[in-house]
């Protein structure tokens, strides 16, 4: 008998199980409801702590000084708001859904940072850009709902230059004694009955423990990273494992 060193197959967990529609659209429709309190939800459930993981991506790019950034999956658009404080000539915010993109541009006009940042509605498996046209490439809770995962990653990596860097965000299972099992009546019982009621979608943050239960992790994604066309992968586990950043370059 031999070990297999493929990663094992994704189940599909889709948002709204049962009902018609492929993941990708199932997914927009998700986004596109509970849009207009993404943001507040955001804070609230992750007590602030999501801030300081998109730090961590910043901090990573700054001594590559990346001039041309893609942040695939932006959704309301924090993360691509961030990186302009790399001083980068060209931020592109790239999602499915154009309710979330509406927020991220109502709250960059707001800001008078309109002229800095592009947002372009679009899917990560069928990026509208040349290749090797990105210095680097971020991605904050997005690759857990992409349909097809190494296709997503695959098109990463047609886009970014050769040297160039990409960072991924996501949500990951804690193995600390104690806290995980905390974690887990949190983010099983009491995060998804806030979010009902506050998103008034019943399913998205029942969907969001579930997709997180199910996404290949740690040495797993680093894999589907290597085989997406990425060499260097690496895994930071970010708070106790409850979220990890995973980074790779282009060889
Ligand atoms: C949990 S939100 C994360 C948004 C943002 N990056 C953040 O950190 O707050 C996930 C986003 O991924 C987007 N998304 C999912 N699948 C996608 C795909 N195939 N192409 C582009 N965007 C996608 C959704 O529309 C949603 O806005």
């Amino acid at each position: 008998m031999h070990q297999s060193i493929n990663p094992p197959q994704l189940p599909s967990i889709t948002p709204y199980p049962g009902q018609s529609g492929t993941k990708k659209e199932q997914v927009a429709e998700m986004f596109d409801s509970i849009s207009g309190r993404y943001d507040l939800l955001n804070r609230v459930l992750s007590l602030g702590i999501d801030i300081q993981w998109r730090r961590r991506v910043l901090k990573l790019l700054r001594p590559h000084a990346p001039k041309r950034i893609l942040d695939v999956a932006t959704g309301t658009g924090d993360l691509a708001i961030g990186l302009l404080q790399l001083n980068p000539k060209e931020v592109v915010g790239l999602d499915l859904s154009s309710g979330m993109l509406a927020q991220a541009d109502q709250k960059v006009k707001k800001r008078g940072l309109a002229s800095k940042i592009r947002f372009i509605e679009g899917d990560s498996e069928q990026l509208p850009f040349a290749q090797d046209y990105f210095d680097a490439v971020t991605v904050a809770f997005g690759v857990r709902n992409f349909e097809h995962l190494e296709k997503g990653l695959s098109e990463m990596a047609r886009v970014v230059k050769r040297g160039g860097h990409i960072a991924i965000l996501e949500f990951s299972r804690s193995r600390v004694p104690l806290v995980a099992p905390l974690f887990k009546l949190y983010f099983h019982h009491i995060l998804p009955a806030l979010g009902r009621w506050v998103s008034r979608d019943a399913s998205a943050y029942t969907y969001l423990p579930a997709s997180v239960e199910v996404f290949p992790e740690g040495e797993d994604f680093l894999k589907i990273i290597h085989k997406s066309g990425f060499a260097e992968a690496r895994q930071e586990r970010l708070t106790f494992g409850i979220c990890t950043l995973y980074t790779a370059q282009k060889p």
